[in-house]
């Protein structure tokens, strides 16, 4: 296991920020870290980059102790944190270059300008890092934590503040990296888990609620089924009560039908249609997205 959790729990004063978290991630895993916010992603971040020391439990990175030696572990983790700190007053180049020095890197020269390539600074890369917009400063940060080829990377948020085009870039990026090493990213951004990860975890007040592929998520955890149904004209919602069937109005002839009883939906609604002489024009089941099951289970 790249990173293994097991029992963490970090306090702040009374607040438990992380609450008795649990969690495996295997090399070759892209992880999307998901939850409202103050729900413990950044503080689980913090910890397993060494950054913070959890209150209880264990961490381990490519099977290293986090308490026990948390130089080891910085050596095989590229983090970018939430608030990104740089060196205002460096230069782009010079500042990767500064860094690959520190990590004694052999071939810093090209590496450096390897990265500059990949995040798209070419045009950027002899200007202050103070005088940066924001996305351009979001990429010095990416650019730093690959720097040194880690086995791990911790991602907090990654592409909040870049561009449409640039987001593209990022994520195929991140997604390159994650073939033969370890990523856990935060974000908000549901498409952005549909586009890179291949598994998810749902933190809510510091508790997992969630840990899945996507694809489970998206089948298992919701056995509701969703309906939008277009008939000729305005209906009588009440013919569908006995069946526990909710019907929700969208406009006149426009309904959404829910039921978590019911085999299939479909069929039903059809049927009691028929029976009550309503002509139904179009039918079409409302895909469950992860952005739905995400405000399930964090409500
Ligand atoms: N240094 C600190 N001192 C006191 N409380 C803290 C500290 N850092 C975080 N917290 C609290 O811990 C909780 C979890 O915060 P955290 O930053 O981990 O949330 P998050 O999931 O990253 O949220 P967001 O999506 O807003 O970034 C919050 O209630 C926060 O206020
Ligand atoms: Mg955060």
């Amino acid at each position: 296991m790249s990173i293994s959790l097991k029992n963490v729990s970090k306090l702040y004063g009374e607040q438990k920020a992380v609450n008795n978290i649990s969690f495996e991630i295997k090399t070759g895993e892209i992880v999307g870290f998901l939850g409202p916010n103050g729900a413990g992603k950044s503080t689980t971040m913090k910890m397993i980059t060494t950054f913070i020391p959890q209150n209880s439990g264990e961490i381990l990175v490519s099977g290293i102790n986090t308490l026990d030696n948390p130089i080891e572990v910085k050596k095989r983790v590229g983090y970018l944190p939430e608030h990104n700190p740089l060196y205002t007053d460096m230069y782009v180049k010079e500042y990767l270059t500064f860094l690959a020095r520190l990590y004694k890197l052999k071939d810093s020269k090209n590496r450096v300008k390897e990265m500059i390539q990949s995040v798209g600074l070419e045009k950027e890369q002899n200007k202050k890092i103070g005088a940066l917009s924001k996305g351009f400063r979001q990429r010095v940060g990416l650019a730093q934590s690959i720097l040194h080829n880690p086995d791990v990377l911790i991602l907090d948020e990654p592409t909040s503040g870049l561009d449409p085009n640039q987001l593209v870039e990022i994520r195929e990026l991140i997604k390159s990296f994650g073939k033969d090493k370890t990523v856990l990213l935060s974000t908000h951004i549901m498409q952005e888990v549909e586009a890179i990860c291949d598994r998810v975890i749902i933190i809510k007040n510091g508790e997992i609620v969630a840990d899945d592929n996507i694809i489970n998520i998206k089948n298992n955890k919701n056995k509701e089924q969703v309906i939008k149904v277009t008939f000729d004209e305005k209906i009588d919602p009440t013919i569908f009560k006995s069946k526990n069937i909710i019907a929700k109005e969208i406009d006149k002839e426009n309904w959404l039908f829910s039921s978590v009883s019911v085999t299939d939906l479909r069929k039903e609604i059809a049927k009691i249609a028929q029976q009550n002489d309503y002509l139904i024009l179009e039918m079409n089941t409302e895909k469950d997205n992860l952005e739905s099951i995400f405000k399930k289970l964090t409500k």
